[in-house]
């Protein structure tokens, strides 16, 4: 019946021919790549505690650690340095993954390597495979719960394609759900086939897995609209539990795929429950011919993919712009970047996953997956703050100094609620030299293009012990402080704007008195919630 009753083959082995070390020419390290350090140990099992075997793919496989230091829980990719393809496919993921900061892609957070192994240490998705989902546990996908992840998924592929990355194994086997109940949860993982591409660049290599891979990658001529073609029979999947394109051989596979779309394919009895946009919207991705494909951001702008305007966004924006607004006002030059550690490795359950990436994404008007400083001040400016506070925001809030404002650096600025052992793996990423202090020399190997006054003005900021050095105590005393500065002025506007919509809004920030006390007095700390112990 076309069903997949197993997990399918790679296509033959050119694949594994290819896989070589990225050019990485094209995302440049920023604050937050270089916290993601490669550190070479003799033996793996003091940093970590193993335990069970999470997936295996054909080059890899991944297990849950715990952090024998901090005691947090990862997924740590191990594959064999005695196998030079694993090594070097691993060491290509290593170096795209690292760059990437977006909310629908696993998030990787350290590499290490011993005698025999190499490791990527990465978030743990622990909601499981959708390739599970839908085949072990005949989970039945809804029209409106594919939408969502479908969405999901092309917003990671246009933050990739803009930044000249194709995935190339685009399949159900790659997709992880955080919460295996909330599909905005899904996240993109298994960069081992992708690469770096150049614009107007053609690939030859015919690699990916049969079922999901576009003709013109079997003919060995295609660039990166490859991966949109496999959104589509993704797609088709999810909503049919039947892979489009599945024959009992590669062979006959092949010869679907170039087939293409037959009349027989929407004739199933499910189709006459699905909307013709939808439909639509899987034919303009199976297209043979790669230009009549939609592109990642064609597609994010389908009529099936358009969502409405939510209120719950809108309300959301108020608070996560109040946090915005306080970002980096303390005195204490550490702690910004311990902010961007913390966004590194903090769980999503701390920080409202779906509202911040919502709210992130309702603000990237061309959906590159970062923010520009015309759409950050643009929604501001919607919430009554002046052009010039916004671009003060902007400034503080890109870090990197790129002109952008990535995903971890939003998150970083809206972060406040954060666990114990997310505190301490912050604390070890800064800590480069695992000395347990953090210092100017530390922090030298960690930020390499950053200034040394700067490094010596960030570890004087928070050394109250004045000897040269952070400790953990001195570390975790900089988010116990309360800002010395008032709520700003454009706090005060966004509380006074909202306060004018109080009745609309069901007091999402604060209770509505409070708020309104708020404006006479100008006193309420408007920054800091209580940290979570975990
Ligand atoms: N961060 C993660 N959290 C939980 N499970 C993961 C994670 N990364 C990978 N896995 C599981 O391990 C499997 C293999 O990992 P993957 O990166 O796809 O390796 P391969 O390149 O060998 O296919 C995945 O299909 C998934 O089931
Ligand atoms: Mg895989």
């Amino acid at each position: 019946m076309g069903c997949h009753s197993s997990k399918p083959e790679n296509v033959g082995h050119p694949m594994r021919g290819m896989r070589g070390v990225a050019q990485v020419d094209h995302l440049p390290d920023d604050l937050a790549s270089e916290l993601v350090q490669h550190k070479v140990v003799a033996d793996i099992s003091e940093v970590f505690e193993f335990h069970e075997e999470l997936g295996k793919g054909s080059f890899g496989r991944v297990c849950r650690a715990t952090s024998r230091k901090s005691g947090k829980i990862w997924a740590v990719k191990i594959v064999d340095m005695s196998n030079e393809l694993d090594k070097s496919s691993l060491l290509n993921e290593i170096n795209i993954v690292k760059r990437l900061q977006h909310p629908n892609i696993v998030r990787m957070i350290a590499s290490y390597e011993d005698s025999k192994r190499m490791y990527m240490v990465m978030q743990l998705v622990p909601g499981h495979e959708l390739f599970d989902h839908l085949y072990k546990n005949n989970q039945q996908f809804t029209e409106a719960k594919v939408r969502k992840l479908i969405l999901c998924l092309l917003r990671a592929i246009a933050y990739l394609h803009s930044n000249q990355i194709t995935h190339r194994d685009l399949k159900l086997e790659n997709l992880l759900l955080e919460n295996e109940n909330q599909p905005t949860s899904l996240k993109l993982c298994d960069f081992g086939l992708s690469k770096f591409f150049k614009k107007g660049e053609r690939m030859q290599k015919s690699l990916g897995t049969i079922d999901y891979v576009a003709p013109e990658v079997l003919d060995g001529d295609y660039n990166e609209k490859c991966d949109l073609w496999s959104v589509g029979v993704i797609c088709y999947e999810l909503l049919t539990s039947k892979s489009p394109f599945h024959g009992d051989t590669t062979d006959e596979t092949m010869g679907k795929i170039f087939d293409g779309i037959l009349p027989s394919f929407f004739q199933a009895d499910i189709w006459k429950t699905v909307s013709p946009d939808c439909i639509n919207f899987i034919k303009s991705l199976m297209q043979d011919d790669p230009d009549e494909r939609l592109s990642a951001e064609q597609a994010l702008n389908h009529r099936w993919m358009r969502t409405p305007a939510s209120g719950i966004i809108d309300e959301n924006k108020r608070k996560l712009f109040l946090k915005m607004v306080n970002f980096g006002k303390s005195q204490n030059k550490l702690k910004n970047k311990a902010m961007l550690s913390m966004a590194m490795g903090v769980s999503e359950e701390h920080c409202k996953p779906e509202i911040v990436s919502e709210v992130f994404h309702s603000m990237d008007i061309d959906k590159d997956g970062t923010l520009n400083s015309t759409e950050f001040c643009a929604a501001l400016e919607d919430y009554g703050i002046g052009h010039d506070e916004a671009m003060d925001v902007f400034n503080r809030m890109d870090q990197s100094k790129k002109g952008k404002i990535t995903y971890i650096e939003f998150v970083a600025a809206v972060l406040d609620e954060f666990g114990e052992q997310t505190m301490k793996e912050a604390f070890s990423m800064l800590d480069a030299e695992k000395t347990g202090r953090i210092s100017v020399v530390g922090l030298q190997s960690v930020f390499k293009h950053m200034q040394a006054a700067d490094l010596q003005e960030m570890v004087a900021s928070a050394d109250i012990k004045g000897d040269g050095t952070v400790d953990y105590d001195e570390f975790k005393m900089m988010f116990q402080q309360t800002p010395r500065t008032g709520p700003s002025v454009a706090a005060v506007v966004i509380a006074e704007r909202t306060a004018s919509r109080i009745g609309e809004l069901n007091g999402f920030m604060l209770p509505p008195p409070l708020e309104k006390e708020v404006l006479s007095s100008a006193q309420v700390n408007l920054q800091v919630e209580p940290i979570r112990h975990t």
